[in-house]
């Protein structure tokens, strides 16, 4: 494995699954694998989950890890090129990138999309340029479109439950703020290599682009997709069509401990960070998958480490 940006690095994500569930019960210590060797994480917005899981991963792994968080603690990054820089922007992400990578062996980068133009955010801008000028493999902690560490967790604790051919509801939920698609898109991207029956509910005006939604059934009924299902992973997004809007919805789409009921004897899935009786009820979020999907997040990271680690050595 060259870079970690999507299910599409990898031969068969399926496969990088079930290396992530044999992973967590093995005793082997893989610490030579590392050793000598730097990771960086660069982030250039908030995260618990990732940045932790993927340093723990790194530290069993042999790594060093250098994390820089690049707003507040870095120069300001202009990103367009042949630009006259007199402005606020202080260093080109060009030579930013290639002195970071100077650093490592191993990048990982964390952008999330702006939500300001969708051909902006859909180009990846700052993951291309992480994938244009670093010298080492460049890893996804989240991007504009995209969250693969989170869905190579998630398609590991849904595999780990032995279900098979599973019901799987992907729900949209409220949320004050508008958020982007990433962990939808990436979730149904890896799903896919999954024997299991996907139904994607949310209200009209969510649709997300059929890239990511072709093959799988689609409505705005909440209930029907919430029916018998095995699994309920649930995601607020904000709109495509009207890029980054929140256009208005008329029914209550928080997850209730009612609306599970309906399920067979369903598990709820959510990636966190999660608003509490927004998203969904208290009851349902603590009877849930989510801190095996957190937990999962470390092995997962661990995973894709080791393959890229492998390959280099
Ligand atoms: N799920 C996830 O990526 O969490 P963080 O944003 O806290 O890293």
């Amino acid at each position: 494995m060259k870079h970690f940006t999507s299910a599409n690095d990898s031969a068969d994500p399926l496969v990088l699954a079930r290396q992530t569930i044999a992973l967590k019960n093995q005793k082997q210590n893989f610490e030579h694998l590392g050793r000598s060797k730097t990771l960086g994480l660069v982030f250039f917005n908030p995260s618990l989950r990732t940045r932790m899981s993927t340093t723990k991963a790194a530290y069993d792994l042999g790594l060093n890890v250098l994390v820089l968080n690049v707003n507040g603690d870095a120069w300001n990054i202009e990103f367009e090129d042949g630009t006259v820089m007199d402005g606020s922007s202080q260093e080109h992400v060009k030579d930013a990138i290639k002195v970071m990578t100077g650093y490592c062996d191993i990048i990982g980068v964390r952008t999330f999309a702006e939500l300001k133009n969708r051909e902006d955010d859909y180009t990846e801008p700052v993951l291309n340029a992480f994938l244009e000028y670093s010298e080492v493999p460049v890893i996804s902690l989240e991007s504009a479109t995209l969250h693969p560490l989170q869905s190579l967790a998630d398609i590991t604790t849904i595999l780990e439950t032995d279900i098979s051919n599973p019901k799987i509801a992907v729900s949209w939920a409220p949320h004050p703020k508008a958020l982007p698609q990433a962990v939808t898109n990436s979730f149904l991207q890896w799903i896919k290599f999954i024997e299991a029956e996907v139904v994607v509910a949310h209200p009209k005006g969510y649709e997300l682009h059929e890239e990511f939604t072709g093959g799988f059934e689609l409505t705005n009924d909440q209930s029907y997709a919430l029916d018998s299902a095995d699994f309920v992973y649930v995601k607020n997004w904000s709109s495509y069509s009207k890029y980054g809007q929140r256009p208005p919805v008329s029914q209550n789409w928080t997850i209730t401990s009612e609306k599970m009921a309906a399920t067979n004897s369903g598990s709820f899935m959510h990636c966190l960070p999660i608003r509490r009786n927004v998203v969904a009820e208290d009851q349902v979020i603590d009877n849930s998958l989510i801190y095996k999907q957190a937990k999962n997040r470390e092995t997962a990271a661990k995973t894709v480490l080791k393959n890229i680690l492998e390959d280099i050595n």
